[in-house]
């Protein structure tokens, strides 16, 4: 939620700032502003919309080598040029990404200063406090801001007084920084860094550091000097671009096949014919699965759509009693876990603000913990006791797709691991298993190639007000997920519906031409679900019916208005196949739709706000 970078070096200024957000554009894009240290002081440009506006603002002839700029997820206050970062108060003028819990009580208290705020943020209360606390000392006012301020934060500040240097300070939101030739840079994701550097550092929660044009100084609250630990990544600049794809949502989806493999060949030991699932990279031991008398699993959004389809397959293949949590409800429920419990947290960024704070409070509860997280050394990948990672490589755009289908490789592995550790799979077993594993990058390229089949058939949804998906056992779990994509980048209302619930209330939406989406992969219900598409059928829905090449020759022809087949494959793969038809599907029906694939309406792709 909010992307910010700073920098100070030898180039121009404005452009590494405008260049980084619009690869930060991805965390907001309600407004963007930037704000320089030029010869006349500090100048700030800011506009409403993304990023290009922005760049329109500025004159032609602004130079400068040092600045700080942020695009914008608006939380308090309108979406207006007022309200748009950097924010300036006295000498100091910042960015920030998170929220100020307290900003009401800090703006009394400095209304007798006579500072009065100008926009509806909480922000701007950040950059009153710290002009009130500064007397020419960056650091004194920054370590007695943190003091008095609660909430989330990752700031990045400049004084006037201190020409082309940059302080930041983080707590909860995420900062990373590297120091590169051109000079050194800060900002909310690695992918801003890449152009600069392939190494970096995740700045640790409330140090502080001092950018300058040869260095970065990082420091704790009492002035030790802090040597954070570098990370590097193996990607190049391509793997953040759309390499000649309309939208970055079509290149990670075709990208899929590489992700999945990237995740599950790491893990993977071959010995006298068996091909078995190994974490000894990752350093989780078994004892980890052996010990755990109950999984949570928890997290938000997409991810924890992955979350509910391997709740499904380990409970079948464990038989170990496993829940799913929304994050958001799970760190206020009092949760029952404790040192018995085994909680998985899932991912994409790492830093989802609900998230961290389940994974948190699962710690504080005794439970042992494991993350599986796409983004290296993000708070969640850190603090969690142990952590799988995702190579899904950068994903830009807002609805996940990639990151969805290589967390679901993880907890693939997890299950087969689970088994053998526990003795519900032998060697033979799990080599079978894996097997199939090993198979699904292959046939998610088959399913790719038929992607104009997807084209021409969204054509049909792309008038649709509302839509419906249904499904049973791991349908359902892919469901929601189907759901979720279609419904944020279409803005056409969806649900996802356990098949056999649906005549319990949400049968009466179904009219004449509603479309359903019906997802009947799985044997052992297949009869079951087919008389659901029959229920809604006969209420006149056009229902588009998605079956397993393994399980359907025989069916019975002319009971659904399209049908897609997926390769065929052993039951409990079916989600990763089944998921590229979904994805595909909401991509093209958005597209029609004239609408902003990657950057849909109200959202974005890091929550780092409650
Ligand atoms: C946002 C994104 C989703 C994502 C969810 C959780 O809503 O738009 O794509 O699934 O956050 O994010 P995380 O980074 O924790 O996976």
């Amino acid at each position: 939620m909010c992307g910010i970078i700073g920098f100070t070096g030898y180039i121009d200024a404005k452009e590494v700032l405008l260049n980084g957000l619009a690869e930060l554009e991805y965390r907001g894009y309600d407004s963007a502003g930037v704000a320089v240290f030029t010869d006349k002081g500090v100048e700030t440009f800011k506009n409403v919309g993304k990023v290009a506006a922005l760049r329109n603002e500025i004159p032609a002839g602004v130079e400068s080598s040092c600045g700080i700029g942020h695009t914008r997820w608006a939380t308090h206050g309108g979406v207006t040029k007022t309200n748009a970062h950097p924010h300036t108060c006295g000498k100091v003028t910042l960015i920030h990404n998170g929220i100020i819990e307290n900003y009401h009580e800090l703006a009394a208290e400095l209304k007798n200063g006579g500072r009065i705020p100008q926009s509806q943020t909480d922000t701007e209360v950040a950059a009153m406090l710290l002009d009130s606390l500064y007397t020419g000392d960056a650091y004194e006012a920054i370590s007695e801001a943190v003091k008095r301020l609660t909430g989330a934060y990752a700031f990045c500040i400049m004084f006037e007084d201190q020409k082309d240097v940059i302080y930041c300070i983080r707590k909860g939101s995420p900062l990373v920084a590297c120091m590169a030739e051109e000079g050194a840079v800060i900002a909310s994701d690695m992918v801003a860094l890449l152009k600069y550097s392939k190494e970096y550092f995740v700045l640790p929660e409330f140090n502080i550091a001092k950018l300058t044009k040869n260095s970065i100084m990082v420091t704790d609250l009492y002035g030790n000097t802090v040597t954070p630990t570098m990370l590097s990544v193996n990607w190049d600049m391509s793997a953040a671009q759309k390499n000649g794809f309309k939208h970055y949502m079509l290149k990670e989806i075709h990208e899929q096949p590489e992700s999945v493999k990237l995740t599950v060949r790491p893990r993977i030991k071959r010995e006298n014919g068996a091909v078995l699932p190994d974490f000894s990279e990752d350093k989780v031991p078994d004892e980890l699965f052996l010990n755990a008398g109950k999984i949570v699993i928890t997290a938000c959004g997409t991810a924890m759509h992955a979350g509910l389809v391997g709740r499904v397959l380990i409970e079948k293949m464990i038989r170990v009693p496993v829940s799913v949590e929304i994050a958001s409800e799970f760190r206020y429920a009092d949760p029952i876990v404790d040192e018995k419990s085994l909680v998985i947290v899932v991912s994409q960024s790492g830093e989802t603000a609900d998230t961290l704070a389940a994974l948190r409070l699962a710690k504080e509860k005794g439970a042992k913990t494991l993350a599986i997280v796409n983004v290296k050394g993000s708070s969640i990948a850190r603090e969690a006791d142990y952590c799988m990672y995702t190579h899904a490589g950068p994903e830009i755009a807002v609805a996940s797709t990639k990151a969805y289908t290589a967390q679901l490789a993880v907890f693939y592995l997890i299950a087969c691991r689970f088994a053998l550790a526990t003795g519900k799979f032998d060697k033979e077993q799990a080599t079978e298993f894996m097997n199939e594993l090993e198979a699904v990058p292959e046939k998610i390229e088959k399913i790719l190639e038929e992607r104009g089949v997807i084209k021409e058939l969204s054509k049909r949804l792309t008038p649709a007000r509302d839509l419906f998906f249904i499904g049973r056992g791991l349908d359902y779990a892919l469901s929601c997920e189907g759901s979720i994509k279609l419904k944020e980048i279409t803005y056409i209302h969806s649900e996802a519906y356990a098949a056999g619930e649906l005549k319990h209330g949400t049968l009466s939406l179904i009219t004449g031409g509603t479309p359903v989406i019906a997802l009947g992969t799985q044997k052992a219900v297949f009869p079951k679900l087919i008389s659901n598409v029959k229920e809604v059928r006969a209420r006149g829905a056009m229902v588009i019916l998605v079956t397993n090449g393994a399980n359907t020759d025989d069916m019975e022809k002319g009971i659904c208005d399209e049908h897609l087949v997926i390769p065929a494959c052993k039951d409990e793969f079916a989600p990763f196949l089944a998921a590229i038809y979904l994805q595909l599907i909401a991509y093209y029906t958005s597209s029609y739709r004239g609408l902003d694939v990657d950057q849909p309406r109200n959202l974005a792709k890091s929550v780092t706000v409650e």
